[in-house]
C-alpha cells in the first residue's frame, strides 16, 4: 500500500509540476482525486483492509490527499497569475494619462440656453415642441400667412431668394411652421417652434441677417385674446419674475387679426430708464395676436369654428436683455472669452 502511494505521490507530483495551464491541472486534479480517481479510489478500498493495517494506511492516504490538494492549490495559483500577467503585455492599454489633467467642462452656448429656458416654459404648460424647415417655399412663408405677392408687407421682409431655387426662399420667420404644423394636426392644438430665420439686413449691434426666434400657436373652438394675454404673462413674470408690469400695444401682422407687440417695464431699471431701455422704461418683447381666418383657411380649418393665438419672439433680444449684452454680434463671433461668461 504505501509503495503505491509512494508511486502515486511521484507521478502526480512531477504532473502537475510540469502542467502547462489551469486546464492541464483540472484534469490531472480529477484523475488523482476526483470521484473515480486513483486515490479516491485507494481511500474506498481501505475498507477490506484488515483493521490494523487500515488505519495506517488511511492516515497515509489522507495525508496524501491534502499534500496534493495544495499542491494543485499552489500551482493553479501560480498558471492563473502567468495568464494575467501575459494578456496585460499583450493588450497595451495606456491607462495613466486619462486622468492626468482635467478637461474643461463645456456648456450650450448662450443663445441655446435662451432657447431652452423659453421653450420649457411654454412646455410645462402644454405647448409640444415642433420644428421646421429653413428653405421655404413663397407659399408658406408669404401666400398662405395672408401676405399676397405684390402686397406691400413684403417690404418689410427682405427676403433670400435662393438663385435657379425655383422662388424658394430663406425663411424670413418661424411663422411659416404653424402653417406646417396645421397641415399635420387637428385641432386643439398647442406647439412652441424654435428656429433659425435669415433677413438680408445690414449687420450692427441689433440686427443681423441671421438670427432666431421663437413661435407659439394655440388653436381649438374659443381660444380669446383674454386666452393670449394669460399665457403671455405667465411667460413674462415666469422669464424675468412676477414684479415687472406688461403693456399690450396695438400692431399689425398681416397673418393675425388684432395684432399686437407686447412690451415689458424695462428688466435692468425696473421701469425708471436707463441705457438699456433708452430711457423709455420698457422693453419691446414679441409679436402676437389672434389668427387671421385667411391663415384658417389656407390651411383648411374653418375659421368659424375654430379660433387661435400666435406670437413670435425674438430670441436674440430676449437673450441681450437676460445677460445684459448690448451688442448682438458678440453671440455670433465664438470668442471664447466672451462665451466662457455663461
Ligand atoms: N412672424 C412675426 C415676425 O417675424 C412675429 C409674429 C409671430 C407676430 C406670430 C404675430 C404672430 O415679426
Amino acid at each position: 500500500m504505501n509503495e503505491r502511494l509512494k508511486q502515486l505521490r511521484e507521478e502526480y507530483a512531477a504532473r502537475v509540476a510540469q502542467a502547462a495551464d489551469i486546464e492541464a491541472l483540472e484534469k490531472y486534479k480529477v484523475a488523482l482525486l476526483g470521484r473515480k480517481g486513483a486515490l479516491t479510489e485507494i481511500l474506498r478500498g481501505l475498507s477490506s483492509l484488515p483493521i490494523e493495517e487500515r488505519r495506517t494506511a488511511g492516515e497515509a492516504a489522507n495525508k496524501l490527499r491534502a499534500e496534493m490538494e495544495a499542491l494543485i492549490d499552489a500551482k493553479t495559483q501560480e498558471l492563473r497569475v502567468k495568464a494575467l500577467s501575459h494578456e496585460l503585455t499583450k493588450s497595451k492599454v495606456e491607462i495613466s494619462p486619462l486622468f492626468a489633467f482635467p478637461f474643461p467642462q463645456g456648456h450650450y452656448h448662450p443663445l441655446r440656453q435662451t432657447i431652452d429656458t423659453i421653450c420649457n416654459i411654454f412646455r410645462t404648460l402644454g405647448f409640444n415642441l415642433e420644428v421646421g424647415p429653413e428653405i421655404e417655399t413663397d407659399w408658406y412663408n408669404f401666400e398662405a400667412l395672408n401676405i399676397p405677392k405684390d402686397h406691400p408687407a413684403r417690404d418689410t421682409q427682405d427676403t433670400f431668394y435662393i438663385e435657379g431655387g425655383n422662388g424658394r426662399l430663406l425663411r424670413t420667420h418661424t411663422s411659416p411652421v404653424q402653417c406646417h404644423v396645421m397641415e399635420k394636426q387637428q385641432p386643439p392644438l398647442r406647439v412652441i417652434v424654435p428656429g433659425r430665420v435669415f433677413r438680408n439686413e445690414a449687420t450692427d449691434a441689433s440686427h443681423s441677417a441671421i438670427f432666431h426666434q421663437v413661435e407659439g400657436l394655440a388653436v381649438d373652438r374659443h381660444v380669446t385674446f383674454a386666452d393670449l394675454k394669460g399665457i403671455i404673462t405667465l411667460f413674462v413674470s415666469r422669464m424675468f419674475g412676477s414684479k415687472l408690469k406688461l403693456r399690450f400695444r396695438p400692431s399689425h401682422f398681416q397673418f393675425t387679426e388684432p395684432s399686437a407687440e407686447v412690451d415689458v417695464q424695462c428688466v435692468m431699471c425696473g421701469g425708471r430708464g436707463c441705457r438699456v431701455c433708452k430711457g423709455s422704461g420698457w422693453l419691446e418683447m414679441l409679436g402676437c395676436g389672434m389668427v387671421h381666418p385667411n391663415v384658417f383657411r389656407a390651411v383648411n380649418y374653418d375659421p368659424e369654428i375654430y379660433t387661435g393665438f400666435a406670437f413670435g419672439i425674438g430670441v436674440e433680444r430676449f437673450a441681450m436683455i437676460q445677460y445684459d449684452v448690448d451688442d448682438m454680434r458678440l453671440f455670433y463671433e465664438n470668442n471664447l472669452k466672451f462665451l466662457r461668461q455663461f
